[in-house]
């Protein structure tokens, strides 16, 4: 995007968290079952009008992105890897049964809606604008059934780091009562019930003073999957290790770049089934993710055994 240096948003940018600050507009693009999204608008960020039988709000028939745009030294606005996001959206409206924007469209819908909020994106160092696209049933429906009308909304937040450790390191909880995602289930696709049904298990552990929860396989029970909101490395000597992309875990696109970097730094990157026991042998464990980026892990504790 364009150089430009204009006045920004009158915010405390020393002090940003991971919450939400209303921006001034978000993107609206409608498309009726079996037809296909064609165009868009910017609109004030506000409250949108949903009939009580939507289908998102019945049943769940929704999806969600996240990506970021950074200000760079000389104030020009990055975003990372946006296709990628368009990409995954579309392999998950495919799963859920709805249908997508293009990858061009998705892209465009994101620059002009991060491009109308400028003002928003923080200076340069100071964390990042988080880019939320939505794709969701937005027509009525009673009988279980796709509904017959989507809605692609985009909308944007300036945020700080996601952990309230910043980027020190975070403790894990292996949760074997809860899982979050199974075999044939929407574990591998960004849907809003994946989000939803790691709640309980996240505030357990919260409560129990640990940062997030790691989840294990739920047929064995014994290999690493992910944490609530993001994807797990460990690394032992010069080799990486992360668990595949089987349907079950989120193929982060935070996670597929650290395995790049990883390989051209010259590690051996492997995605295999990692039994849980091998994070007491590990040399370092840290989680990626869009909006964790890249989080160091301080402590496990799995058993009771820490
Ligand atoms: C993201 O990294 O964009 C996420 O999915 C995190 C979100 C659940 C807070």
């Amino acid at each position: 995007m364009e150089r430009e240096v204009e006045e920004l948003a009158d915010m405390d940018w020393d002090n940003l968290v991971y919450g939400i600050t209303p921006t001034d507009y978000m993107y609206v693009m409608k498309c009726a079952k079996g037809g296909q999204f064609t165009s868009g608008e910017l609109q004030p960020y506000g409250e949108i009008g949903l009939s009580p039988s939507a289908g998102v709000l019945n049943y769940g028939q929704g999806l969600f992105e996240g990506l970021k745009a950074y200000r760079k030294k000389d104030c020009d606005v990055v975003l990372f890897r946006p296709e990628e996001n368009g990409l995954r959206m579309q392999r998950g409206a495919e799963r859920m049964c709805m249908p997508s924007p293009s990858v061009e469209q998705f892209v465009d819908a994101v620059q002009e809606t991060v491009w109308a909020n400028r003002r928003w994106v923080p200076p340069f160092g100071k964390g990042s604008l988080y880019i939320r696209p939505l794709l969701f049933g937005s027509g009525s429906i009673l009988g279980l059934a796709p509904a017959p009308e989507y809605t692609f909304l985009v909308f944007v937040s300036p945020v700080g780091n996601y952990f309230k450790e910043g980027l020190a390191p975070i403790s894990l909880l292996v949760d074997t009562d809860f899982h979050r995602a199974t075999r044939g289930g929407t574990g591998g696709v960004k849907t809003i019930g994946n989000y939803a049904a790691v709640l309980k298990a996240q505030a357990r552990a919260k409560s129990e003073k640990y940062t997030e929860v790691l989840y294990l396989d739920s047929v064995h029970k014994k290999y690493l999957e992910e944490i609530s909101a993001a994807n797990i490395f460990l690394v032992k000597g010069k080799t990486i290790s992360t668990p595949p992309i089987k349907g079950t875990i989120l193929p982060g696109i935070t996670r597929l770049s650290i395995i790049d970097v990883a390989r051209n730094e010259g590690y051996k990157v492997e995605e295999r089934p990692i039994p849980v026991e091998e994070l007491f042998e590990a040399d370092e464990v840290f989680c990626t993710g869009c909006a964790v980026v890249v989080s160091p892990v301080g402590s496990i504790t799995y058993e009771g055994k820490k």
